[in-house]
């Protein structure tokens, strides 16, 4: 083993302390809104998320050698060596690749790990490499393992969109994500470099040095973006109101989708408000908005939507009513779970029961702050039925709700349109 490989590889150590916090201590990492990878340099970011995406693919290989499964931060050390054994770059040999995740367990582990780990990647990580591009897709029974999926998740899948469509959907989250940019400058054109995709004001993340995008997205020029927003400023076309609530907005992404749409900058009539639940989403909702160059004319509300909304706004000197609210809500993630492979782990039937019951009260709660003929827009990231049109029929069901009809609704689904997936609704409110 020569000397580099027995230092510390600060990739190595950035990725096994964030997995670690997730894997080991459950924590709500990434729920917040905050990805898991988010602030990691380029190559831990790929560690952390390879593992994610692959994590019970990896485990599988090291099952027939081993009594009892490792644990804790051994645990981690493994999956980042197979996941490194396995993953695009062959310029290491295979010795090289074992020896340098033995001297990093070295560091970081006992003697005794050290050993078990040497024992079991010497024959786990060459197997690992040599089955992993087979393409072979295994008997739909064994999806679960293979595409590193919970398997209550794959079962519902199959059953709601069929087998050749779950396929291709567990196929296309296990893809590292493609990242867009939406374009926000209407003076200047994007840089020549920018790639455009069918989607009018998108565009691929340039291949450009990371320092040079911040600079866009800092000036307010660009905003890192996924098509699947589009549909917000398609339901919006025909807006004519003049008040505007974004009741979930942080960090602010929809929110200045939604003002550039309707030209904010240049509407001295407009009442805009951007509300979040008081903590640190909404500080970052603010700053974002000052990036943008909408600090002062988008005015910031902290609100919590587990209330109802019209005496929070009066309480804050803000119109008790809005011609469109615009309610893009917690769900369980599942048409992002490409670009945040850690969604995935914190899926469960029980979850999305509770995260359900929570859009729907959402809702009931902001649609008393509409104004007669006005515009509740429902969105979600979620694929599911029961976050999006079950939420809605609930809510249409509802007292509140029966003063409002379906006007359109879109699923956008990832292995079809080829972005993200997610949900929209818009409802309108029946003239009084
Ligand atoms: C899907 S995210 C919104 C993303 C945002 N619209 C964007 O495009 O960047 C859901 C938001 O709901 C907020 N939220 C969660 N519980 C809330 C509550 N009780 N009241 C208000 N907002 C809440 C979260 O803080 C989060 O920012």
């Amino acid at each position: 083993m020569n000397d580099v490989a027995k230092r510390i590889n600060p990739d190595w150590q950035a990725a096994q302390q964030r997995l670690d916090s997730f894997l080991r201590e459950k924590r709500n990492a990434g729920k917040e809104g905050r990805s898991l990878t988010e602030g990691l340099e380029p190559r831990a970011r790929e560690l952390v998320s390879g593992v994610l995406r692959h994590r019970t693919r990896l485990e599988s290989f090291w099952q027939d050698h081993v009594k009892k499964p490792p644990k804790g931060r051994l645990r981690v050390f493994m999956l980042l060596a197979l996941w490194d054994a396995v993953r695009g770059d062959r310029t290491q040999s295979m010795a090289q690749v074992v020896d340098h995740a033995v001297s990093q367990i070295a560091l970081h582990c006992s003697p005794r790990e050290k050993n078990f780990a040497n024992a079991v990647l010497r024959k786990a990580a060459p197997q690992a490499r040599a089955e992993w591009t087979l393409k072979k897709i295994p008997k739909g029974s064994d999806w679960p393992v293979y595409f590193s999926h919970p398997a209550s998740l794959v079962q519902r899948w199959r059953k709601t969109f069929g087998t050749e469509a779950t396929a291709k959907l567990l196929a296309w989250n296990n893809t590292p994500g493609q990242n867009f940019l939406r374009w926000r400058d209407p003076l200047s054109p994007p840089p020549e470099t920018f790639v455009p995709t069918p989607w009018d004001g998108f565009y691929h993340l340039p291949d450009l040095p990371w320092p040079e995008i911040r600079v866009l997205l800092d000036s307010g020029k660009a905003y890192i973006q996924d098509p699947a927003t589009r549909g917000v400023r398609e339901f919006l076309d025909s807006f004519s109101g003049t008040r505007f609530l974004d009741a979930c907005a942080a960090p602010g992404g929809k929110t200045l989708l939604v003002a550039d749409t309707l030209d904010l900058h240049h509407r001295k009539d407009f009442q805009f408000v951007a509300m979040d639940k008081e903590g640190p989403r909404l500080m970052r909702l603010q700053e974002n908005l000052q990036n943008a160059g909408l600090g002062q004319t988008i005015h910031l509300f902290s609100g919590n939507l587990g209330y109802p909304l019209v005496p929070q706004l009066h309480k804050a000197g803000l119109p008790p009513t809005f011609d469109a609210i615009l309610l893009d809500v917690p769900c369980s993630n599942t048409g992002v779970f490409r670009r945040r492979p850690e969604a995935r782990w914190h899926w469960s039937e029980k979850a999305l029961a509770s995260l359900a019951g929570q859009q729907l009260e959402f809702l009931q709660n902001a649609a008393s702050a509409i104004t007669p003929s006005g515009l509740l827009l429902y969105s979600t990231c979620s694929l599911e039925e029961e976050e999006n049109q079950g939420v809605v029929d609930h809510f249409l069901n509802s007292p509140v709700g029966r003063g409002f009809m379906l006007e359109k609704s879109r699923l956008y689904l990832p292995w079809i349109d080829g972005h993200d997936g997610a949900g929209l609704f818009a409802l309108r409110q029946l003239s009084k």
